[in-house]
């Protein structure tokens, strides 16, 4: 890709839907027109809906499929949340990457990946992240708290995902605590909150979000089949993807903030009430610890208060729930 593909796309972007000459291309680029000419046909020839028109000029018709780091960052730069962002077409995994570049610097950063090819769920399992269908993204941020405050981290996240999707779904949007998303009993999201930290408190907070987005049912394979889902199969149409990252962002950096400034008594009322744990017998494995219960609340703290089947209550932070 041509390095200044980037700039090109957007200035696309920021004049959407109006035509832009080749000559305003190059003069705000310092790049001949030819170099503008060969850009704009190396965008369409990937599959970018450019309109071209003789003495008009271009004009992106519709925002493209595919994550360009030209639209990323203008939608980012609005938001002013993160240092810089990075864009891939390809990575094992963008939690990986975020973890190696975090390192040395106290900088915030996210970076996007349109397929990843070795993505890590919790627990290590393997995360299904094909090209074109999904979100797959991770972001840094560095918030002064001491290391226990990770937990209460995660249930504000759910709650900024968990919102960015209803926003785009008709049916019910739900927390199956404490990282998947679902949608009429099946899961559409899964999230992990990761960290690195010192006796001063975190360094870092990683977030890896992997949203199916665009799936259709027959895109998911094995076992997904019956336990998966995407946004798209509950909106009927295709979600635009450059749309759900300017709201989750939104989102992200809205409950970052609740995050950082009030208890999590502030919105338990608003998690239980988003959550799909209730009035059931759930599967739990808590430190390879298995038992089985029922979930009866979550506390001011954010943990789980459960009751298993020998009548003994635990109260867990974290742990793995089969429904
Ligand atoms: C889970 O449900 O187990 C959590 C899944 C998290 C997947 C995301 S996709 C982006 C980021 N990169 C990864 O390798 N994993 C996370």
């Amino acid at each position: 890709m041509s390095k200044y593909s980037k700039y090109v796309m957007q200035l696309l972007y920021q004049h959407q839907s109006n035509y832009i000459s080749g000559q305003f291309i190059a003069e705000h680029l310092s790049i001949s027109r030819t170099a503008v000419k060969k850009v704009i046909d190396q965008l369409k020839s990937e599959g970018c809906d450019i309109e071209s028109i003789n003495h008009k000029g271009h004009c992106l018709i519709e925002l493209p499929d595919k994550w360009y780091s030209g639209i990323v960052e203008s939608l980012i730069d609005a938001q002013a949340m993160f240092n810089h962002v990075e864009v891939l077409e390809q990575i094992d995994s963008t939690q990986l990457l975020a973890k190696q570049k975090l390192v040395g610097n106290s900088e915030t950063f996210m970076i996007l990946s349109d397929e990843q090819t070795n993505g890590k769920g919790r627990f290590n399992r393997p995360w299904d992240s094909p090209r074109g269908n999904g979100l797959w993204m991770s972001i840094v941020l560095r918030p002064k708290v001491s290391f226990e405050m990770i937990t209460k981290f995660n249930l504000f996240m759910a709650l900024g995902i968990k919102d960015t999707m209803q926003r785009f779904c008709n049916d019910k949007v739900t927390i199956k605590w404490p990282n998947d998303i679902y949608i009429d009993g099946r899961k559409a999201c899964g999230f992990l909150t990761e960290m690195v930290a010192n006796s001063d408190g975190i360094e870092a907070v990683i977030c890896g979000i992997g949203i199916n987005m665009n799936h259709l049912p027959d895109d998911f394979q094995g076992e997904l089949q019956q336990k998966a889902t995407s946004m798209r199969i509950h909106a009927n149409q295709k979600i635009h993807r450059y749309q759900l990252l300017e709201v989750l962002i939104h989102q992200i950096e809205k409950r970052y903030k609740q995050f950082l400034n009030q208890p999590f008594s502030t919105i338990r009322k608003e998690y239980i009430e988003a959550s799909n744990i209730w009035n059931r017998t759930l599967k739990f494995t808590d430190n390879g610890n298995q038992f089985q219960g029922e979930a009866i609340d979550i506390d001011d703290e954010g943990y789980l208060i459960v009751i298993d089947n020998q009548k003994e209550y635990h109260k867990l932070m974290s742990a793995d729930i089969e429904l």
